[in-house]
């Protein structure tokens, strides 16, 4: 990758999910390195379909990378990091979650969603994320108040989207790269300090089956491994996982 992230910004007022939007532009106005962002977004969506509710004073962008096919599943956790640094850099001591949350205090703060495409000859991934800034909890709707927070609510600061995004943008490169390079063991490690899933007690529930027990690593290429009850280790590369 040449091209800076960030170097080249699509700013819209409203849109479905900038995720749909940096698709739809993707060879034409987007391409590796272009962040789309908005204001905000009326389908904004999280993983398997769930909704990712979009309220002005957040921020909701999504950034086109253009990696290898091999190793997306360490890419898709990874994008969460610079979320997680640039909101303790505005004092919020956010951690992350396997694999995609970014939680404070057991409170959903962010997310990260990673989308895999093909168009034409090339393969795209679209890392959108959503960041609860300046969002007034009592904005979200009733179903997410109990679970979410957001920088506003925790600090009383009202911080610039514009300068978190660039704070965010410069450490995504770092993580990208390093994404790209035989460190990804290296990278892996500094998922796993900054995501306070590991040693914890979870239960995971997988397309196939259900897996419970004590969460011990993230590998390079993504999985959560779990030792499980009878002392099994087991690797789960998708699912939604409960803290027990
Ligand atoms: P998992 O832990 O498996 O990722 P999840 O419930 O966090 O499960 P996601 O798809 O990651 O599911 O995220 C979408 C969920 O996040 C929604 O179902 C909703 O509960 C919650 N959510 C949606 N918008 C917000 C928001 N702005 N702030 C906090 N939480 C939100
Ligand atoms: C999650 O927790 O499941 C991930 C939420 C990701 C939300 C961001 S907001 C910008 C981008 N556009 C979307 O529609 N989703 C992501």
């Amino acid at each position: 990758m040449d091209t800076p992230l960030g170097k080249e910004i699509l700013r819209f007022d409203a849109v479905e999910s900038t995720n749909d939007t940096a698709k739809e532009l993707l060879g034409d106005r987007a391409h590796e390195g272009t962040v789309v962002v908005a204001e905000r977004q009326v389908a904004g969506r999280g993983r398997h379909g769930r909704a990712w509710f979009s309220p002005p004073g957040g921020l909701y962008c999504s950034v086109v990378l253009s990696p290898h096919e091999r190793d997306t599943g360490l890419l898709g956790l990874v994008a969460g990091m610079p979320v997680v640094k640039a909101l303790r850099h505005w004092s919020v001591l956010a951690t992350l979650k396997w694999p995609n949350d970014v939680v404070f205090r057991n409170r959903k703060i962010g997310g990260v969603l990673c989308e895999g495409v093909h168009r034409r000859d090339a393969f795209y991934v679209i890392a959108g994320i959503g960041v609860n800034t300046n969002v007034a909890v009592d904005r979200l709707p009733e179903e997410v108040r109990a679970s979410a927070t957001s920088v506003k609510a925790e600090t009383g600061i009202e911080l610039s989207n514009e300068e978190f995004l660039e704070y965010m943008l410069k450490d995504f490169e770092k993580v990208y790269k390093a994404s790209q390079s035989n460190a990804r063991n290296v990278l892996a490690r500094e998922y796993m300090a900054l995501c306070s899933t590991i040693r914890q007690r979870v239960e995971v529930a997988t397309p196939e089956r259900t897996v419970r027990g004590t969460a011990v690593e993230v590998t390079p290429s993504g999985a959560l491994v779990i030792v499980d009850d009878s002392g099994g280790r087991v690797e789960v590369t998708d699912g939604s996982l409960r803290i027990l």
